[in-house]
This record gives C-alpha cells, structure tokens and sequence, in this order.
C-alpha cells in the first residue's frame, strides 16, 4: 500500500511500517493513504484509491473534512499525543507574562562586557519585577487532553484552578474532580480568572468566542492564553481591551501580521508541539492509526 508523506513525519513512527506490506515517501503516486503534520491540504484532489487522512497533531483545520466524509475517506488525529509539549509551552507563555524576563533578558544584553554587571544589576533589577503564579485564578477552557494537564501543572504552581467544558470526558472529570472548580457557565470563569488560557477546537461556535464583550466580563489586567488556534479569538478586541488597559497580556503561539507589534501582545512562532517527543509520539500514533484502518478498517 501506498502512503504519502505531507511533511516530515519522524522516523520512530515510519519504522513502523511493515516494509513487505508499506512504501511510503513524499513522492508516492495515487496514495491510499496519507500523513501530514501542517500542510495545508484543504483544496487536494482526491485519487480513487485514497481511504484515510491522518494528521500528525491535534488540529484538523488544515484537512478537507468536509469533502472527505462525502468521497467515503476517513480522517484522524492523534488527540494527546503532543498535549505535554503544549502544556509545557503554555506555562512558558504564563510565566513570560508573570515575570518581565524576555525585558529583562534585552536589557542584560545591552551590558558590555567591561560593565561592573553585578553592580549595575543589582542597581536595576527593581525595574523588572514580576509576580507569582502561586495563589493565582486560572481558568482554562476546554477540558480535554491539553486542558487537563495545564490544569495539573497549575495545580503544581499552587494556582486555584477553574473549568469549563459542556462537553467534558467522565474520565476527566474523574481525573479532575474535587481539585478543580468547575464553572457552570464562561461568566463565572471570566470574572474570576487572573489568566485564562483556551483550549478547544476551532469552529464555527467557537470562532472568536473571546471577543469584546467576553473581555468585558474577565477581571481587570487578565492575561489570555491562545495555544489553540488563532481564529478562537477577535485580536481586535485584544488588542483594543490592552490599550484601555483592560488585558495585561495576549499570549498567542499563532501570531499575524496585525498583532506582531502591538503592545502586551506576546507572540510564539505556532511551536507548542515543536519537541522531538512531541513529534515522535504524534508519529507512532499516526502510524498505528494509519496501518490498523488499511488493514483493519478500523
Ligand atoms: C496541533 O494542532 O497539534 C498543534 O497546533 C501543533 C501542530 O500543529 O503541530
């Protein structure tokens, strides 16, 4: 069988493959089936003996599923499998928002190396204080395989953590309960939260769901998180809500050309998933998915 590659898949996951049975490379003709990491496959034409689409990642915005459950093709993706590269990353994105340290690190820069640095940090090191995130609200939105471990890590932080999800698993539920408030409703979330960080797909319900008047609602000097995807929020609104001095912060690992330079805005080259780890447990996870259909159906 025939299994294109999109992207750079890793090779723990290819060696996988059953060599009798797989030939797989980026120049496979008339696949039956293919792996992608970000290509943006939304326009392919589909061969006759195409059956399955596997993203190696959590999104699928960048696949044809529309036309793909009307030609009969099935597609995956390897939900969890990248979930601790991102939770990691968005404690970065938290922390560089609590503590002035990307500032910081450009004024240390500017220090030659014949200064008396221990001196003049000493001296100045009162301009770059932070604050902790221990004892902080964090409101996360989307409990599922991203979600729930931010909402761990937070626990580790000392953060008091609140939830939303209408949809949430029994078995998050079960991993959560008594250790995190579930909010009945955003509002409860919004006006309690000192950080709120979006976990959920992109769709048409959920697209720009943080927008002005959602903004209205959060507590002053909030600090939002986007590690989903970049339509769930109105940047606008952000951007506008950091003017008036609502928002202390964005952090977005999906930035645009319209909030590259706009002020609190902190912007992160989409790397939430950009580990060897991460890569290699999407990969296996694909791999498995993509060969058990093929042979399996399933
Ligand atoms: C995902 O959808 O899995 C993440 O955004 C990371 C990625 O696209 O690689």
């Amino acid at each position: 069988m025939n299994i294109k590659l999109y992207n750079k898949i890793s090779p723990k996951g290819l060696a996988l493959f059953d060599d009798e049975t797989y030939r797989f490379g980026e120049d496979v003709v008339n696949p039956d089936g293919i792996l992608v990491r970000s290509a943006k496959l939304n326009d392919m034409e589909f061969n006759d003996e195409l059956r399955a689409i596997v993203r190696a990642g959590a999104g699928v915005n960048n696949l044809p599923i529309d036309r793909c459950s009307e030609a009969g093709i099935v597609c995956f993706n390897t939900p969890g499998a990248n979930a601790n590269a991102v939770k990691e990353l968005v404690f970065a994105g938290m922390l560089l928002s609590a503590r002035p340290v990307y500032n910081a690190m450009n004024w240390v820069s500017t220090l030659a190396e014949n200064d008396d640095v221990s001196t003049i940090v000493e001296k100045e090191k009162s301009n770059f204080v932070g604050n902790e995130l221990r004892g902080k609200k964090l409101g996360i939105i989307g409990l599922g395989a991203i979600g729930i471990k931010v909402a761990n890590l937070a626990l580790h932080f000392g953060m008091e953590v609140y939830g939303y999800d209408p949809y949430i698993s029994i078995d998050a539920a079960w991993q959560l309960s008594r250790k995190v408030h579930y909010a009945k409703t955003l509002e409860e979330l919004y006006e309690k939260c000192d950080y709120i960080s979006v976990h959920v797909p992109l769709s048409d319900k959920t697209k720009n769901m943080i927008n002005s008047e959602a903004i209205a609602k959060m507590k002053d000097n909030v600090c939002i998180l986007n590690f989903a995807r970049g339509g769930l929020v109105d940047e606008k609104a952000v951007v506008d809500a950091i003017e008036a001095g609502k928002v202390k912060n964005y952090v977005t690992d999906f930035p645009n050309g319209d909030i590259l330079h706009a002020k609190g805005v902190i912007c992160i080259p989409h790397l939430g998933a950009s580990t060897p780890e991460s890569e290699e447990n999407c990969a296996i996870m694909a791999v498995d998915q993509i060969q058990d259909f093929l042979e399996n159906g399933n």
